[in-house]
């Protein structure tokens, strides 16, 4: 096996930064193939914690190159940041690779961001402020600049000049704000483009050489399907598609060169941001999940709002995505539990339904419907086999594996690297 494509399967968040850390020793490449800032993936060695945004969470492993995809929307201060923070730790940058086809996130893109949320008012979606919605209009709109485009200082002067036209535009005559300059944004993103010149390259390219040479290929989905801008509860979605489908438009590799799609779970689910969610907890169950699970965003610090595992969005996702085999995170925050709940059908208007409806009132005016495990009410977090683990746990387990209708390759019981339970050995 070569290609493995690891994908979030709720609403983000669910642990794919602490699965691409640990499957990427054996890794070869690591590319992001979607979304940009928004992501945030945690890894955790020891005392140490790294939040990654951009630049992929297989970094940390010295032999692992680390591809900024063609599908991902960049921004380059934040990814300059990013890459300083980790040169400060010795990390060898010259692994880091961005596709010259990926789209800059511009100043414009921010600014958008903020007014077109200001101005949904209670309607609001809740984003994550990092321009990304705003990127992915001009992409598909047709007037993004690539980070190809940066590298040539006249021709970038001359799309934006074009494209600045038109946003401060709507900046000024819509929102009534100020205009932005085109002369500091050129010169803030042609010292951008220096310093990232030598990491710009044709990265499907180097990844079809390395598919040939059946390398070792992670691509690291960033959000979740439930986020997807087809599948999830739009309008409440993020502005990329982040099912499996798109692993390999992402990257620049064949479809067919995937061999494996590994689907990330929580062993209970999360939200930040709008829209529906129909295990949502309001009470103290809700609030100690947050709590054990330190349910905070890693972008923006906002509390997660958190519920029961949610087996009717999981199937659905399950299906779409074609997993091979799924990974449950985060088991031992469930340790305290006394009863746990799995949502397995909705009820709407009198009518059992077992796929999320595709309208959004629909789906908030849907009525879980649950079934009822006992809890273990032991500590999991030293389990380093699945017989280390409770019956009770084992039980919730295999009934998640035979409601998603995909085979468990792996439980997670704690943040570090290495507290992995596995089930099936994942060939790389
Ligand atoms: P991602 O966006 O999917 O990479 O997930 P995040 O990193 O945003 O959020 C997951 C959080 O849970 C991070 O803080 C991880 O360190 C943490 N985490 C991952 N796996 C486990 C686990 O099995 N148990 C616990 N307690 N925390 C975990
Ligand atoms: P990772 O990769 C959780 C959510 C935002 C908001 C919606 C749209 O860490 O799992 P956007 O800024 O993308 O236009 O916001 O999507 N969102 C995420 N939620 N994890 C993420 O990434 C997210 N990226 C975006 O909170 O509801
Ligand atoms: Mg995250």
């Amino acid at each position: 096996m070569s290609v493995m494509a690891i994908v979030g399967a709720q609403w983000g968040d669910e642990g794919k930064g602490k699965v691409i850390d640990e499957l990427a020793s054996r890794a070869d490449y690591v590319v992001r193939y979607q979304g940009g800032g928004n992501a945030g993936h945690r890894v955790v060695h020891g005392d140490d914690e790294f939040a990654f945004h951009l630049v992929p969470a297989g970094v940390l492993h010295p032999n692992v190159i680390c591809v900024i995809g063609n599908g991902v929307v960049v921004d380059p201060r934040g990814l300059l940041h990013e890459m300083e923070n980790l040169r400060q730790l010795g990390v060898d940058l010259d692994r880091i690779v961005i596709s010259e086809r990926a789209h800059v996130v511009m100043p414009y893109h921010f600014v958008l961001d903020r007014l077109e949320e200001e101005s949904r008012g209670v309607e609001h979606l809740g984003t994550v402020m990092r321009g990304i919605g705003p990127a992915y209009v001009d992409k598909y709109s047709r007037v993004g600049i690539r980070m190809a485009d940066l590298l040539d200082v006249d021709h970038f002067r001359s799309k934006l000049s074009a494209v600045l036209a038109q946003k401060n535009r709507m900046i000024t005559q819509i929102y009534g704000q100020s205009a932005l300059s085109l002369e500091e944004i050129h010169t803030e993103y042609v010292g951008y483009a220096q310093r990232l010149r030598a990491h710009i390259r044709d990265t499907e390219s180097i990844l079809q050489k390395a598919l040939g040479e059946r390398r070792a290929i992670l691509l690291e989905g960033a959000q979740g399907a439930l986020l997807d801008i087809d599948f999830g509860t739009y309008p409440f979605v993020t502005s990329s598609s982040t099912v499996a489908g798109n692993a390999s438009t992402g990257a620049g590799l064949p479809p067919r060169s995937i061999d494996h799609v590994l689907g990330i779970y929580k062993a209970y689910i999360t939200r930040v941001g709008s829209g529906p969610m129909p295990t949502e907890l309001f009470n103290g169950e809700g609030d100690a999940l947050r709590a054990a699970g330190r349910e905070f965003g890693t972008t923006t610090g906002r509390p997660r709002r958190c519920g029961w595992f949610d087996a009717v969005a999981g199937r659905f996702v399950a299906r779409l995505n074609g997993f091979d085999s799924v990974a449950i995170m985060k088991l031992d925050v469930l340790d305290s539990f006394s009863a746990i709940k799995i949502c397995t059908s909705y009820r709407l208007n009198g009518r059992e339904l077992h796929a999320p409806p595709a309208n959004h009132n629909d789906l908030a005016a849907c009525e879980p419907v649950y079934e009822e495990w006992p809890g273990w009410q032991a500590p999991t977090t030293d389990a380093t086999c699945w017989d280390d683990l409770p019956e009770k746990a084992r039980r919730y387990l295999r009934r998640i594996e035979a409601l998603l209708g995909t085979p468990l390759a792996l439980v997670s019981v704690g943040p570090g690297r290495g507290k992995t339970v596995h089930l099936r050995e994942l060939v790389l």
